[in-house]
């Protein structure tokens, strides 16, 4: 069987030219790429998910990447896969320290599911450090993070983060 779909999961909160590289080399291998954008992810996030959404189809629209389904789900990837009609989960791996957690998703992953090829690719070394995190840290101390994220992320991520210390502020913290 020759696997032509993948599902690139994740929280995406916000999406990183780190995540973009991942997209750009599995789209070599998988001519239908879905990225899907976890709801309830175990850790909080900045952004909602519709947000989170918005701010990924507008990112990759900026660096030109067409043809990439943004969708969501709730519970369970490989529920999601199968929904979708995909064959393969595509993750991106930076350095040493991703692999265990990458494992260990992908065997449980398997034994869930075993017909979903798990595929991993390795980040170009650039951004090799890059987390949506670290990101989210600069910006909220006033960093550029132009290098980081697209023009249009970096907005939205500078508009939350002016509402979130607005809230804070009115709250009298
Ligand atoms: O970007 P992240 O936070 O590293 O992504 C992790 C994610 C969302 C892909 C993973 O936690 C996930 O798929 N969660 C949904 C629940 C699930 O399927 N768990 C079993 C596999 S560990």
């Amino acid at each position: 069987m020759t696997i032509t779909s993948a599902i690139y999961p994740g929280s995406f909160d916000p999406i990183t030219y780190g995540h973009i590289d991942i997209v750009r080399r599995a789209k070599k291998l998988f001519p239908r790429l879905l990225i899907a954008i976890v709801a309830n992810p175990n850790k909080s996030t900045l952004f909602t998910i519709e947000e989170r959404m918005k701010i990924t189809e507008a990112a990759l629209a900026e660096v030109g990447l067409d043809g990439i389904q943004v969708i969501s789900y709730a519970g369970l990837l490989v529920n999601c896969a199968k929904e979708h009609g995909v064959s393969a989960i595509v993750r991106g791996l930076r350095a040493n320290s991703d692999f265990d957690y990458e494992f260990q998703m992908a065997l449980t992953n398997r034994d869930l599911a075993p017909q979903f090829e798990s595929v991993f690719f390795m980040t170009a070394g650039t951004y090799s450090f890059l987390s949506s995190s670290i990101v989210k840290e600069v910006c909220s101390y006033g960093g550029d993070v132009s290098a980081f994220v697209p023009e249009s992320v970096k907005k939205a991520l500078e508009e939350k983060l002016a509402e979130k210390r607005a809230e804070r502020s009115s709250a009298g913290e």
